[in-house]
């Protein structure tokens, strides 16, 4: 089993979770994270649900200047397997800076690849994107759907997965998880750790949340003429906690694993919530008023996308618990215990 694990991201919001449960699982960490989107608070308080520490290396994957620090930290840690989640993730910055995606996304993959290698592990569960899937799927999408990013975000994703997978054909001692996560949103249920944007969000469950909380004024929803159930678009929200465990269950299955693999692999609960059910189930789980006004359809949006989550149960036995009314109470009980997040 591998049990010395690097987690690129480890202070991000995605990151953080998976760290609260690696270490609960038992794994000793050495987190990477230069803090460009995230706050060494999030450690913190990682360190303090956990009852037990991580090893940080404030770095940037991205950043030659870094490579060798990186490398030398991997070897000195004796680590066994990496946590990939360090990476620019804006959609709409990606189209207007494509450069700066691919060399920050596509290189900080490779410094991972170089630092493992370094130090003899063979092992990389990667944080991917429904994103890769092309427009044209029919829901639920499962793996074999057809790919096709639409935006330069989604292609980093999809670069990365298609190096990983050269690896492992090149060398069959790698092994691979390219996990595809449909829309995270929640919190830990402590209320400690949460998402923490810089600027106004882009994603909608943080906006709700800060129209609830009454950072914001009203949520403009993107088009209510999908044809949906009741015309706004529909998407698969998978509660946070629930997405770092799949990411535990992917390192279990990949140590245990004896042949060479690269597997792709859903993370979300297979079912789809509309715009609309989301901010009611807000509603109720904050008893606050969300004020609304329709808007045009967003430029890049589909009208509905959820997952067939069957791949990830089959090979890591894993599947989501929890559900909507989860996912907007814990999201509101970190929105309302640290109104300003992590007050960077
Ligand atoms: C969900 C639904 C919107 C905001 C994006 C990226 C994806 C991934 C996660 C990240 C849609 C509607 C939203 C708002 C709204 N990547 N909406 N008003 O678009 O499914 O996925 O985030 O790292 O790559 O594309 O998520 O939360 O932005 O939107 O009406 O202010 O909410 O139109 O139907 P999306 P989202």
């Amino acid at each position: 089993m591998a049990e010395r694990i690097i987690v690129t991201g480890g202070a991000g919001y995605i990151g953080s979770h998976v760290c609260v449960e690696l270490l609960a699982a038992g794994k000793s960490l050495l987190v990477i994270d230069d803090f460009s989107n995230s706050s060494p608070e999030a450690l913190r308080r990682v360190e303090e649900i956990a009852g037990s520490g991580v090893t940080l290396l404030e770095a940037d994957m991205a950043n030659p200047a870094h490579t060798e620090k990186i490398v030398r930290a991997a070897r000195d840690f004796g680590a066994e397997g990496a946590v990939h989640l360090a990476g620019l993730k804006a959609v709409g910055e990606s189209v207007a800076e494509p450069e700066r995606y691919y060399r920050v996304n596509l290189g900080a993959a490779l410094t991972l690849i170089e630092a493992l290698k370094a130090a003899g592990a063979r092992l990389i569960v990667f944080s991917s994107s429904a994103t890769v899937y092309g427009e044209r799927n029919e829901s639920p999408v499962d793996e074999t759907g057809a790919i096709g990013p639409a935006n330069p975000y989604g292609r980093t994703k999809l670069f990365i997965e298609e190096m990983l997978r050269d690896l492992a054909r090149a060398d069959v001692s790698w092994k691979i998880a390219n996990l595809r996560y449909f829309n995270p949103v929640g919190a830990h249920p402590s209320g400690r750790i949460g998402e923490d944007p810089l600027g106004v969000p882009n994603n909608l469950f943080p906006f709700i949340a800060q129209v609830a909380v009454g950072r914001l004024q009203k949520l403009k929803i993107f088009g209510n003429d999908y044809p949906t159930r009741d015309g706004t678009g529909v998407r698969d929200y998978i509660h946070v906690c629930d997405l770092a465990r799949g990411h535990v269950a992917a390192l279990e299955y990949l140590s245990k694993e004896k042949t060479p693999l690269a597997v792709d692999v859903n993370l979300g609960t297979g079912v789809g919530y509309s715009v609309l059910e989301a901010v009611a189930a807000f509603k109720r789980a904050s008893n606050r008023d969300i004020a609304y006004e329709f808007a045009p359809r967003r430029d890049g949006d589909i009208a509905e996308i959820y997952a067939r989550p069957d791949k990830a149960r089959k090979l890591f036995g894993w599947k989501a618990e929890k559900t909507l009314d989860d996912m907007c109470s814990d999201h509101w009980r970190w929105q309302r215990e640290n109104p300003e997040g992590y007050g960077r």
